[in-house]
Parts: structure tokens; C-alpha cells; sequence
């Protein structure tokens, strides 16, 4: 919702700018044409009488100087507002295009992704969705993790806790390890160790018959510290040491 909202935000000031500056640029053009009609326009005498054609055209400067400012002053706005644009189209691409930020669905069906989860002994990542599959077993499903999770499989934002570094896999010891301050989760994101307040946060999971999307709209916020429902142990030596207890 908040990255919606975000979006449509960007979209309304892109347009708001754009549609600024094409007023301030019709403006400039219709100014210009009634100061070059009103040059051109033959004077006449009191009675409709015409008066006699001019002598010699005076030679007449190309551009004023006040001309010349406007010019620039328009030229630098519309810079600024090719800038601008660009910059937030980039931003919203992911968006726009289904990544994150937007309901994805996944290029991989159902039985894919769990059978890689289960052979590769690691979750199942997707970067564009910033998230990991991982194949839930435990006993929240239906407490802290409800309306989370479909066909035993959760989806974990790689996004720490703590500060918001990438958090990977451990292969070893089949815990999320952050490389940053050393936090971290077990298998289902939840806080183990290290200076995270919470576990990972996670996002909603829709199987739709083999077809399985991921809510990147909605982040739910990582459970408290002490939750622990699937009750698992490292299962290895971890990769990143030094974690700071507390
Ligand atoms: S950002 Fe992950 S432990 Fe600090």
C-alpha cells in the first residue's frame, strides 16, 4: 500500500510538472506572436484614413534580452524536468513492470519452486520481489503467520531487520546470516541471534492452482524476538561470525 501510494504520488507530480511547463511554454509562444502581429500591423490615421508606408524598416534586434532569460529560464526547467521524469520512471520501472512493490507471479509453477527448495537444500530466491520462498513446516501457520502462507510455502523479505542490509542463506547451518552486524534467523525468518529487533518481515503467498504469486505490496512486519515455531538449530558452522548477542 505504502509503495502504491508512493508511486501514484510520483506519477501525479510528473504530470503536474510536465503539464507546467507546456502552459508556461504556450504562454511564452502566444506573448511572442502578438508582439510580432502588433509590429506588423499597419497603423492608421484618426477617420480609417491609412497612413503612409513607412520609410526604411529600422533594423530591429534578433533577440531582446529579456527574450534571451526567458529562453533560458524555460530551456533549464524543462532540463529539469526531463531530469526529473527520467529519474522517477526508473524509480517506478520495477513497479510498473510487476516487480517490487506489486503482486508478482512467479516465472516458476508450484511443484518447481518446492522441488528446487528441497533438492537444492535452500529457498527458493527471487530478486526482483527482493524475497525468498522457503518451505514452511512449523506450528504457526495459523497464529503469527496467518493469511502468509499457501501450499506450506512462505515468503521471507531479504530486507535485515536491524539496519536493512541483504540478509543470504546459510547453506552450512540453514540459517538466514546477515553479513552486516552478524543478526540472525532461522529458516523461517525468525530472530535468533545478533542485534536485529525482530525476525525477518514476510509477505503473503496466493497459490493459484500451479501458479504462485507473492504480495511484495503489503510487508508485514517480522514477529518478536523469542518467537520460534519451527524450532530449529543451526544445522552447521555458520558463515558470518562475530554475532553480537543481545
Ligand atoms: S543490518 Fe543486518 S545485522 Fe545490522
Amino acid at each position: 500500500m505504502i509503495a502504491l501510494a508512493q508511486s501514484t504520488f510520483a506519477i501525479i507530480v510528473v504530470i503536474a510538472l510536465f503539464g507546467l511547463f507546456v502552459l508556461m511554454l504556450m504562454g511564452s509562444f502566444m506573448r511572442a506572436r502578438r508582439n510580432s502581429a502588433a509590429l506588423v500591423t499597419t497603423p492608421q490615421r484618426p477617420g480609417g484614413v491609412p497612413a503612409p508606408p513607412p520609410a526604411a524598416p529600422k533594423a530591429r534586434a534578433v533577440l531582446s534580452r529579456r527574450d534571451f532569460f526567458r529562453g533560458g529560464l524555460l530551456t533549464s526547467l524543462m532540463v529539469f524536468a526531463a531530469q526529473f521524469g527520467g529519474a522517477s520512471l526508473a524509480f517506478l520501472w520495477p513497479n510498473l513492470k510487476g516487480g517490487f512493490g506489486a503482486l508478482i507471479t512467479l516465472p516458476d509453477n508450484l511443484d518447481t519452486i518446492k522441488n528446487q527448495i528441497q533438492q537444492q537444500r535452500q529457498p527458493y530466491y527471487f530478486g526482483a520481489g527482493r524475497f525468498y520462498l522457503e518451505l514452511y513446516t512449523g506450528d504457526g501457520a495459523n497464529t503469527e503467520y496467518a493469511g502468509l502462507i499457501s501450499n506450506n510455502l512462505m515468503a521471507i523479505y531479504q530486507k535485515c531487520a536491524h539496519l536493512g542490509c541483504r540478509v543470504p542463506f546459510c547453506e552450512q547451518s540453514q540459517w538466514f546470516e546477515c553479513p552486516c552486524h552478524g543478526s540472525k534467523y532461522n529458516k523461517a525468518g525468525e530472530y535468533q541471534l545478533g542485534p536485529a529487533p525482530t525476525g525477518l518481515s514476510h509477505f503473503a503467498v496466493k497459490v493459484d492452482g500451479s501458479t504462485v504469486k507473492v504480495d511484495t505490496s503489503n510487508i508485514v512486519p517480522g514477529p518478536p524476538r523469542g518467537t520460534n515455531t519451527i524450532h530449529q538449530s543451526p544445522e552447521g558452522p555458520f558463515c558470518v561470525g562475530g554475532a553480537a548477542g543481545g
